[in-house]
């Protein structure tokens, strides 16, 4: 039996705990340009934790929220391990729903509440105690950069160039992420792929003006009728995606993806129930776990036109609208998608349908090759910390910035999510269990120890 080579003190997780509700009592929310100075504080309070460890460590502006460098080069001739996350969180909307406040985190059965726990503060504040937790038993055995971003939740936009400025400075070994879900509560897992996205907002646009539904109905073209209609051609009876060109050049699964998959426990009942539905749909022809880390889809996001207040009000509307994502698989590349659904979509507009497709944001998709050592040794500090052989999976979500990461960094991507699904990222309510997070900082020193044993060329 593999004895875990790291254990935490009652006083230790305590000193854990507070520090991380700290953090997550400022409200990063990165969408809200009110919350501007909240993102310089939640900056300001990483930068000098990471300080505090003798960390070089700065906040760099951008042109939109900081950034937090930190770096603590000590290990020479060892590998350079840079570990990005990010203090932006989603805004907390709808607050009603929030059994305790969003940004007052609170302990319930074993889970700290607040927007951020697990996403991504809670994992990404894992590693900064995984470092803490090195230094106090000597040196980090490894080189550490800590990159932490605020504006994931927004599409990572000042990140990239910030990354090809800074290329020789950022370089690296490996980079380690976690921010994500693992497969199951007992299950540690490695994240092999992820989803990229393709996201568009479609206005559909009637008459000049709202209509007396009367005096015009049946004759006057209704916009929210027309989007439905084109709504509803994008998907096929198999749950296909019609937009032609959809599916060009897509990696397919392979058989031994496919066996490997379906050995992971799944059932669709118990998927069914945990999201409270009384069924799943699909693609025909592929089981769940395939549907969500494999296959490309298609989800209306958004939808708004007409009344929407109490009671009834006979009207036509002017205007309807909607967002819609499209999440897609290696071999999609996002910009060739959202032309392809802006070429596709005013096609489909039935007679008096003026339609515009604005494109949003994007992300590629990822597949990271197992075959190397970093990524085994991810594997081998699970297994230490766990006590079980880690799981290798994709996930369904987008991190936008991994590709970027690989293509300027060229090193490998490693993805070890402590989280669950159940957390409820973006969700009131979002949680992470106080387990997860300690498990999250011991496994964070294990993986830097299990990466210091790699040869560096
Ligand atoms: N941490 C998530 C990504 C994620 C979620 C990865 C679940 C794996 C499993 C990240 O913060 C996120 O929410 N990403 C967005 C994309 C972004 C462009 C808004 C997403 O996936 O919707
Ligand atoms: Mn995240
Ligand atoms: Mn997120």
């Amino acid at each position: 039996m593999t004895q875990a080579r790291f254990q935490l003190t009652d006083a230790q997780k305590t000193q854990a705990n507070e520090e991380l509700f700290a953090l997550l009592r400022i409200p990063s929310v990165s969408a809200d340009p009110q919350h501007a100075g909240d993102m310089s504080r939640a900056a300001e309070f990483l930068r000098a934790k990471l300080a505090g460890l003798g960390f070089d460590a700065r906040v760099d502006s951008t042109e939109g929220h900081p950034i937090v460098y930190a770096e603590r080069l000590k290990a020479p001739g060892k590998p350079t391990v840079l570990i990005y996350g990010h203090y932006d969180v989603q805004p907390e909307a709808p607050l009603e729903e929030w059994v305790s406040p969003p940004f007052e985190p609170t302990v319930r059965e074993g889970r700290i509440y607040a927007r951020g726990a697990t996403d991504d503060k809670g994992q990404a504040y894992a590693h900064v105690l995984g470092a803490e937790l090195l230094l106090e038993s000597g040196e980090l055995p490894v080189n550490v950069k800590f990159l932490l971003e605020g504006e994931e939740e927004v599409g990572s936009q000042h990140l990239e160039p910030y990354l090809r400025q800074k290329a020789q400075a950022l370089k690296c070994d490996a980079i380690v992420i976690s921010d994500g879900s693992r497969f199951a509560p007992d299950v540690p897992t490695v994240t092999y792929g992820l989803r990229g996205l393709s996201y568009i907002e479609v206005h559909v646009q009637g008459a000049n003006r709202d209509l007396h539904s009367g005096s015009y109905g049946g004759a006057a073209p209704n916009p929210i009728n027309a989007l439905c209609e084109i709504i509803a051609q994008l998907k096929d009876d198999k749950g296909r995606v019609t937009i032609p060109g959809f599916y060009d050049g897509i990696e397919a699964l392979t058989q031994d993806e496919r066996d490997m998959w379906a050995q992971l426990p799944h059932s669709d009942a118990e998927f069914a129930s945990s999201i409270g539905a009384t069924g799943l749909k699909g693609e025909e022809g592929y089981t769940t776990l395939e549907q969500l880390w494999a296959r490309p889809t298609l989800d209306v996001n958004g939808i708004w036109g007409g009344y929407q207040g109490e009671g009834s009000k006979t009207v036509i509307p002017a205007k309807a609208g909607a967002k819609i994502s499209m999440r897609l698989v290696p071999g999609q590349d996002p910009e060739r998608i959202t032309k392809l659904a802006m070429d596709h979509l005013p096609t489909l507009a039935p007679v008096g349908a003026q339609v515009t497709v604005v494109a949003m944001h994007g992300g590629q998709p990822v597949k990271i090759d197992l075959d190397n050592p970093y990524v085994r040794a991810a594997g081998a500090a699970l297994k230490t910390v766990y006590g079980k052989e880690a799981a290798f999976t994709r996930g369904g979500g987008s991190i936008p910035i991994v590709a970027a990461f690989r293509e300027i960094l060229q090193a490998p991507v490693v993805l070890v999510d402590f989280g669950l699904n159940e957390d409820a990222p973006h969700s009131p309510n979002e949680s992470f269990a106080l387990a997860d997070f300690h498990s999250g900082i011991l496994t964070s020193a294990e993986l830097l120890r299990e990466m210091a044993q790699i040869d560096v060329q």
